[in-house]
């Protein structure tokens, strides 16, 4: 197998930045990952043009923050649908049928029903929904309820997890392709007794939740290179022997994990929105509060395009 190039340099263009939000206070978090808005913006308010350049920085910061957004369902649906190239939303394999007031195109996240502490999948380092055919391109996320003090979220930036590697594994890794699975969504939904969502909008059909991609992805919008593997949904190096494989994916989630200067630590106030784009980000909740407090958020995943490798892509530090 091949990995899937796009030929020359001039194959992705990145989107240029029109200034239209330089009129809001806002601040890098850290030099690698994350820009933050003080106030005043409110998500509900933008432009065509202003949300584009709000996509554009998110794709350039890999996560932006806006506080007190109070973001209606409705709103957070709409603005998921205007930052998909497709218009198309994600419906998540294992959402319970809506009922009033709840969405097919919301993933609720709440620890109503396990509050055991324990460890879930969303405390691993991973990206969303890879093993769609046509994953996520950006997530949406408010928290309505949460700790005090805790329940914090971690990001990584898949450019620099790529960029800080030598220039000879680089390479190495443009050649290569990983599966990604989330196949155990199927089990999950038989044993909670939940209708299994076959209709996602992804790419793939029913019980498929299997996807091949690039282990090196280029954003388009940036036309920066970035590691797309995490150790929720890759299970394997399709070029590479199981033992080979393993070694590799291991060593390539510890670098994302130990990847200390290249993260950003998130602290919720409900109504805080985080905005990030999965083509170039790892994220992991944290889960380091009392069991008896209730966090709660919706998360809508705006759907992207095919993930493809432009080995002309550029891997400057971004502005
Ligand atoms: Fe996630």
């Amino acid at each position: 197998m091949t990995v899937e190039v796009k030929d020359t340099a001039s194959a992705v263009s990145p989107k240029v930045y029109s200034g239209s939000l330089d009129r809001f206070d806002k601040f890098q978090v850290t030099p690698h990952i994350g820009l933050e808005f003080r106030g005043d913006i409110q998500l509900q308010e933008l432009t065509d043009v202003e949300l584009e350049d709000l996509g554009i920085l998110v794709s350039q910061h890999g996560v932006v923050f806006l506080r007190q957004q109070n973001l209606s369902a409705e709103t957070q649906i709409e603005i998921g649908r205007r930052l998909s190239d497709s218009g198309s939303v994600h419906i998540f394999p294992i959402n319970p049928p809506s009922k009033p007031g709840t969405y097919d195109e919301i993933r609720y996240v709440t620890n109503e029903h396990d509050r055991s502490n324990q460890k879930t999948n969303a405390d691993d380092w991973h990206t969303d929904i890879t093993f769609e055919k046509f994953p996520s391109s950006y997530a949406i996320l408010t928290i309505e309820e949460g700790p005090e003090v805790g329940g914090d979220t971690l990001w990584a930036s898949g450019y620099a997890a790529f960029s800080t590697l030598s220039p000879s594994l680089q390479s190495y890794l443009e050649t290569l392709h990983a599966e990604h699975d989330g196949s155990h969504f199927v089990s999950i939904a038989q044993l909670a007794g939940i209708p299994f969502r076959s209709e996602r909008g992804g790419g793939n059909k029913g019980e498929d939740l299997v996807a091949v991609h690039p282990v090196v992805r280029t954003n388009p919008v940036t036309g920066r290179k970035a590691l797309f593997v995490n150790q929720l949904f890759t299970k394997r190096i399709v070029e590479l022997n199981k033992d080979e494989s393993d070694t590799f994916l291991g060593f390539l989630f510890r670098h994302v994990e130990k990847g200390v200067e290249f993260q950003v630590r998130n602290r919720w106030t409900p109504g805080d929105v985080a905005i990030w784009d999965n083509r170039s980000t790892f994220h992991a909740a944290i889960r380091d509060f009392p069991s008896h407090i209730i966090r709660r958020g919706r998360r809508v995943l705006a759907l992207g395009e095919k993930p493809f490798l432009d080995r002309g892509g550029t891997q400057v530090p971004q502005a």
